[in-house]
Parts: structure tokens; C-alpha cells; sequence
């Protein structure tokens, strides 16, 4: 008897199931999410006390954007307002008959209630994780709305509501200002904000193909494109940071297949846009790592926590720059394109978009202080993306997978020579190659 109830204990699962969120492979439109399982724990190594730490934050959740706006969700809304298909006819598609749309002209590019809330929660997190640090004299955000709300939605979290804490200083998103500024893609005339696009596209026929298939059988009257699947997967991330929820979300409509295909798509689009498919990328990033590397090390600055806000397209940079989510690392090989290929997914690659560019993603540079067991006593640096540790390669001889000063000096030197000069990059004049704004 006893054996049999252990046996059925036994039997139990152990661990809770797995159940797959679309909102986690939602790319560009994902709300902010931090990893189940990052390669190390978030926490500093043993012995180790942060000191310092600079962070890039992308803005917080908006209504959409203006392309996404008007390429996709417009034309669909427009088409469901003026359709004959009966949708209480169908199966997976019967909310459309009360489905009223979240967003309208006027709303965007402007932050949601629910993305102001996760930037003031970000705020309030950092300001827990980093207690023993001085309260920053300021804050930096490029001049867009969107980039400046979020900005101070942090300050307010970070300082509970003592907004006069911290000073927001607005850096204009200046073409002019080339690599000094939070917007060097704007200044650079080599960058192209349709770069992947086509490499997306291609593979967004391969993925829908099958949907559009589906879908039609079921509503007869429709005539779904390939831009009206990609407005619904937008929609499930859009409509759940201004609702809450979606029924563009349900697993009854998109299989989690599905949404690795569209997460690929975009995947795609940024790994050509703002990652490793494009040289100029890692151009655009190392401005901020430089200056953000000079001003942890500078002591005669007294702030100890940089934070600054952008858009969507630094963060990628940001991270390619750095050499992190490269698909072709430890193989031996630099085979760029290959790993992404556009006719079918390459399940096992780094470059995942949802995790490097969700809504308030942020890329960090800790330094830290550490006497740790087995390592020299002595400063160390390590990155975080979204709170999770990210070893650099070839860098790492530290505690926790961090990297030794000299080392981390080495690392950034040799990153500059590879990538330091903006200009070049970008085939354009004597705009400034650095970011100047952390010397003030
Ligand atoms: C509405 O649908 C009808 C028939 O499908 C079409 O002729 C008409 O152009 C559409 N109107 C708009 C505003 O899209
Ligand atoms: C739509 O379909 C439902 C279920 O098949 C049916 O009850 C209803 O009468 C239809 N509505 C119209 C306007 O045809
Ligand atoms: C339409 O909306 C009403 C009220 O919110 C709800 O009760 C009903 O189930 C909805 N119908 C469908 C088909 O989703
Ligand atoms: C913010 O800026 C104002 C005006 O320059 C200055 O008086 C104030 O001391 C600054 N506050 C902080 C916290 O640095
Ligand atoms: C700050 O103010 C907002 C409303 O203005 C409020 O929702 C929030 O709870 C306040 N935070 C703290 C820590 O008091
Ligand atoms: C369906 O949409 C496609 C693409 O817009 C168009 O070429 C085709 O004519 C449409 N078919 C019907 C039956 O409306
Ligand atoms: C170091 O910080 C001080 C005070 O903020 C500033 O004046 C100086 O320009 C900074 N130096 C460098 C190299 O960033
Ligand atoms: C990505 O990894 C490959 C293989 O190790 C390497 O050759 C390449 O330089 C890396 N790319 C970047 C931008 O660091
Ligand atoms: C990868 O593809 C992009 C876009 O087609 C192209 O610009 C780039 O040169 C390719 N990279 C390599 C190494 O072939
Ligand atoms: C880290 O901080 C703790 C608590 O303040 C202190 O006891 C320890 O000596 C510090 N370690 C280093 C390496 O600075
Ligand atoms: C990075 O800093 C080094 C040393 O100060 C400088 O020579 C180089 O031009 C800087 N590069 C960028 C991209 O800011």
C-alpha cells in the first residue's frame, strides 16, 4: 500500500509542463521579458560588488509603429470593417466578429499605460540591484516622445516618485550629430532602415503559405494575404501592451510553429537590418561601448549608474559590436549569411530577436569589484542583456564568465580597430565618430 502511493508520487511530474508563450517569440513587439535560463546567474560572482554599470535601454511599449501601422494593421483593419465573411461561421476565427481594433491614427508611436508601468518597474528593480550605488545625477534619452516618457517613467520608479532626484538630458536625434548622439543610424548614410526587409519577406511567403491556406478554407470570403498574417501576429504583441490581452495570442489560431516561422521573419529582417548580416552594424554600437567603458573607468566622475533611453535599432548594434548572439561563434567559420538561410529556419542559431530588441530591452557594462576565490583581486567587467550575464568571447578569464580589466581593455582596443571609425562605415564625411555625452 505504501509503495503503491510512493510509486504514484513517483509518477507525478516534477517539473510544471512547458507551455509555450507567443508573446516570448514576438520580436520587435515583444512586452519586456527576462530569460528563464540565462548562460549565468544574474546575480554578481562570489566575491564580487558591482561598482559601476552603464545601461542602454530601448523605449517602452508603444500603440505601434508608424510602418508597422501602415503596411500591416491599417489595411487590415480597414478590410475587416468592410467584409461579407460571416466570422461566427468559422472556427478559429469567431472573435473577429466583436473584435473592435486597439489602436487608431492618433495613438501612434505613443506609449502604452502598460509600457509606462514596465519602465517605472524597471526603474524601481535597478534601483533595488544597485541600492549600494549613488543615485545618478542623470539620466540620457534621445528627444522622440516615446524615448523621454519612458525616461522618466524610470526616474520615477527609480526614485519613488522624487522626480527632482535626477536631472533627463535630451540628446537630439540629430543627423548632424553623427555617432554623438543615441541615434548614430540617423547620421550614417550607408544605414537603411529597409535593409532585411526583403530577406524577411521572402521568407515570410515560405512560413504564411500554409496559414493563408487554413485561414481561407475557413473564411471563404476573406482572402487573406501574407500582410494580413503578419498584421495578426503583430497584433497579439500590440493589442496585449495596450489591452492586456489578445485573442490574436491563442494557440487555436497560430500554432507555436507558426510563431517560431514569424519570429524568424524578423529575426531575418534584424539580423540584416542591425546585426551581424551587415558590416556597418557593429559601426553603429561601438561608439556607445566606448563611451560607456570610458565612463566607468573615469573617477573623477562621482556618477556610479549611467542609464540612457533610444530606439530599436542601437540595442542590436549594441550586441553585434560586442560579438554576442553571433551564430557562426565557436565554429571556426565566418560563413555570415549561411547561418541564416531564407527558404527554412535554422532553429539552433544565437541571433533571436526577442531576446536581444523586446520593448525596454537593455544591454548593461558592470564593473565590478571582486576578491573572489581562485581569481586575482581586482576589477572585472561583465554584460548583461535583460538581466542576463552573456560571457564575451575570448573575454571571460574572470569570475562568473566576466572579464579582467586588462583583458576587457585588450578586448574593447581590438573591437575599436575592427569597427571604431563611423565614418568610414557609413562612406560619409567628418560627422563626430564618438559619443561624447557621458563627459558633462
Ligand atoms: C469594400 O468592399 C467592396 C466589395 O468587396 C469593394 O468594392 C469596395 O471597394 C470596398 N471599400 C473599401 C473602402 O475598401
Ligand atoms: C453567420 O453564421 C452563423 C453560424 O453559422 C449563422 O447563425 C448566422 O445566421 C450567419 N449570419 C449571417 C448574417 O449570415
Ligand atoms: C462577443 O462579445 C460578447 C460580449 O463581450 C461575448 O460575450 C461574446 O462571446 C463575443 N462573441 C464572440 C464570437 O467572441
Ligand atoms: C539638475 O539641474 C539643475 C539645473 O541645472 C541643477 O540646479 C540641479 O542641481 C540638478 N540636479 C541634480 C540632481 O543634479
Ligand atoms: C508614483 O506615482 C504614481 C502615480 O503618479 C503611482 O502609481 C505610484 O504608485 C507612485 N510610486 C510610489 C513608489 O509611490
Ligand atoms: C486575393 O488577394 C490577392 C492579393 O491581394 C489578389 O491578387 C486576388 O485577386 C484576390 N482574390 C480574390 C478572390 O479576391
Ligand atoms: C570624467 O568626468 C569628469 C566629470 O564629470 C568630466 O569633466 C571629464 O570630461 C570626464 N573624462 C572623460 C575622459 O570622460
Ligand atoms: C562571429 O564569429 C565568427 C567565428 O568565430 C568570427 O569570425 C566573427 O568575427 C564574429 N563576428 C563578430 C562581429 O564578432
Ligand atoms: C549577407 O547578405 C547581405 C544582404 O544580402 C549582403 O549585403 C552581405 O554582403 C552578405 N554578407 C556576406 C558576408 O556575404
Ligand atoms: C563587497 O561588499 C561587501 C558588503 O558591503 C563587503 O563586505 C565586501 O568586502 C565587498 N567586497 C569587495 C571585493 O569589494
Ligand atoms: C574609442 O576610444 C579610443 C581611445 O580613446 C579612441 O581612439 C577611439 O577613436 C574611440 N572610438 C570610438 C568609436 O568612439
Amino acid at each position: 500500500m505504501l509503495l503503491q502511493s510512493f510509486l504514484i508520487a513517483l509518477s507525478a511530474p516534477v517539473l510544471s509542463a512547458y507551455r509555450f508563450n507567443p508573446l516570448e517569440h514576438s520580436a520587435g513587439i515583444a512586452p519586456y521579458f527576462t530569460p528563464h535560463d540565462p548562460p549565468l546567474q544574474s546575480s554578481p560572482p562570489q566575491g564580487c560588488n558591482v561598482t559601476r554599470a552603464a545601461y542602454l535601454v530601448r523605449h517602452a511599449a508603444i500603440y505601434a509603429n508608424d510602418f508597422d501601422y501602415e503596411t500591416y494593421l491599417e489595411p487590415l483593419v480597414k478590410k475587416l470593417q468592410n467584409t461579407s465573411q460571416n466570422w461566427s461561421s468559422t472556427k478559429s476565427l469567431r472573435f473577429l466578429s466583436n473584435w473592435t481594433a486597439p489602436i487608431s491614427d492618433e495613438h501612434i508611436e505613443k506609449l502604452t499605460r502598460v509600457g509606462l508601468q514596465e519602465a517605472q518597474s524597471l526603474g524601481a528593480t535597478l534601483h533595488k540591484k544597485y541600492a549600494h550605488l549613488k543615485t545618478p545625477e542623470k539620466v540620457w534619452s534621445s528627444t522622440a516622445e516615446r524615448t523621454v516618457k519612458s525616461a522618466q517613467s524610470f526616474i520615477a520608479g527609480f526614485t519613488k516618485n522624487h522626480t527632482n532626484l535626477v536631472n533627463l538630458t535630451q540628446v537630439e536625434e540629430d543627423k548632424k550629430a553623427g555617432a554623438d548622439s543615441l541615434t548614430p543610424y540617423k547620421g550614417c548614410s550607408a544605414f537603411s532602415s529597409s535593409y532585411g526587409s526583403d530577406q524577411s519577406s521572402a521568407f515570410g511567403k515560405v512560413y504564411t503559405k500554409p496559414i493563408i491556406a487554413r485561414l481561407n478554407a475557413e473564411a471563404r470570403s476573406f482572402n487573406f494575404t501574407q500582410d494580413d498574417i503578419t498584421a495578426m501576429f503583430e497584433l497579439c504583441g500590440y493589442e496585449t501592451v495596450i489591452r492586456g490581452s489578445s485573442p490574436f495570442c491563442s494557440l487555436n489560431l497560430f500554432s507555436p510553429d507558426e510563431w517560431l516561422g514569424f519570429e524568424y521573419a524578423n529575426d531575418l529582417m534584424y539580423f540584416h537590418n542591425t546585426g551581424y548580416g551587415r558590416p556597418l552594424s557593429a559601426s553603429l554600437g561601438m561608439p556607445w561601448i566606448n563611451a560607456s567603458v570610458a565612463a566607468l573607468d573615469n573617477d573623477t566622475s562621482s556618477q556610479e549608474l549611467f542609464v540612457s533611453f533610444t530606439h530599436r535599432e542601437l540595442p542590436p548594434t549594441v550586441i553585434t559590436a560586442l560579438g554576442l548572439y553571433n551564430n557562426s561563434a565557436y565554429t571556426g567559420a565566418n560563413n555570415v549569411n549561411d547561418t541564416m538561410p531564407e527558404d527554412r529556419i535554422n532553429y539552433n542559431r544565437a541571433w533571436k530577436s526577442s531576446e536581444i530588441l523586446p520593448f525596454l530591452t537593455n544591454i548593461a557594462v558592470e564593473k565590478m569589484s571582486c576578491e573572489s576565490y581562485g581569481f586575482d583581486e581586482g576589477d572585472y567587467y561583465r554584460i548583461l542583456n535583460n538581466a542576463g550575464p552573456q560571457p564575451l568571447v575570448g573575454c571571460r578569464d574572470g569570475p562568473g564568465g566576466s572579464c579582467s580589466k586588462e583583458q576587457f581593455h585588450e578586448f574593447v582596443k581590438g573591437r575599436d580597430e575592427l569597427f571604431g571609425d563611423y565614418n568610414k562605415a557609413c562612406g560619409g564625411s567628418d560627422l563626430s565618430g564618438s559619443l561624447s555625452i557621458y563627459k558633462v
